[in-house]
């Protein structure tokens, strides 16, 4: 109900994301390559054993689940998906980090834009993991590094590796703490051109809460929140100011 259109930006960077990048409406060729992908992923009965480790389980009770439903539960839909396209292809981050990769549909769209980049996900199910292996290999996508790991396990050494953050997409264990305690450890490795998009931001109080926090850090400069993501950007020539936005 807050959320504002171009005429209530008054931040330049803002206004011309929204209208240039947020909103664009651009039907890249690799969109419908990637779309067909989970096209059959939606028709795929196949069963798979899968762990969850995160808080996205209330939809699924028993541990076999048919990829179709995964694929209609779980997955970012196109213009979601779309838009991470679009911001990797604005700001050509060199490296990308996924946090929930599931069946690879948001990994294939943030490395279609950039094939320079690299793009490393991390998936806590090795049944999960496999069947995105598979989209990533039918998609020759070649600039992408898929972990099968939990994300508490991969998070400290990682970022002992590396030494900053260009993008990262949060998009699993939906709970305030793990939220908070993932964004914590990646903030250290933040620079000033660094962007961080957070799914869910209203799936619950708990990851609202989480938003909350995140948008106080004192590292954070410009947020926009698009309602069902949160993107946070860290750049210090940008005032500390939040935006609601409709999408
Ligand atoms: C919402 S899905 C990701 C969807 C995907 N980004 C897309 O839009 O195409 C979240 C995934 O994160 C994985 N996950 C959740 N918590 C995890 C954890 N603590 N460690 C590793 N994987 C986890 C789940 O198994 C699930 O497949």
């Amino acid at each position: 109900m807050k959320a504002k259109n171009q005429h209530g930006i008054h931040s330049p960077f803002v206004y011309e994301l929204y209208n240039n990048v947020i909103k664009d409406q651009t039907p890249f060729y690799v969109f419908s390559d990637i779309e067909s992908i989970r096209a059959k992923l939606l028709l795929t009965n196949m069963e798979i054993e899968v762990n969850d480790y995160g808080a996205g389980s209330q939809i699924h009770s028993s541990n076999k689940r048919k990829v179709s439903a995964i694929a209609k539960n779980s997955l970012k839909a196109p213009k979601y998906a779309q838009l991470l396209f679009r911001l990797v292809n604005r700001f050509k981050p060199q490296n990308v980090l996924e946090l929930g990769t599931s069946l690879g549909i948001s990994t294939l769209y943030l490395a279609a834009s950039n094939t320079k980049n690299v793009i490393t996900t991390v998936e806590g199910c090795p049944n999960v993991a496999k069947v995105a292996q598979i989209n990533f290999d039918k998609l020759g996508c070649k600039n992408i590094r898929l972990v099968n790991q939990q994300f508490d396990a991969f998070l400290p050494e990682y970022l002992k590796t590396v030494s900053s953050l260009d993008f990262v997409f949060f998009d699993g264990n939906h709970t305030k703490e793990a939220t908070l305690r993932y964004f914590n450890w990646c903030v250290e490795k933040a620079n000033s051109n660094s962007i961080f998009v957070f799914d869910d931001i209203y799936w619950s109080n708990g990851m609202n809460e989480a938003w909350q926090e995140i948008k106080q850090h004192p590292k954070v400069t410009t947020t926009i929140d698009l309602f069902a993501v949160g993107i946070v950007f860290f750049n210090p020539d940008l005032s500390k100011e939040h935006f609601v936005l409709r999408y």
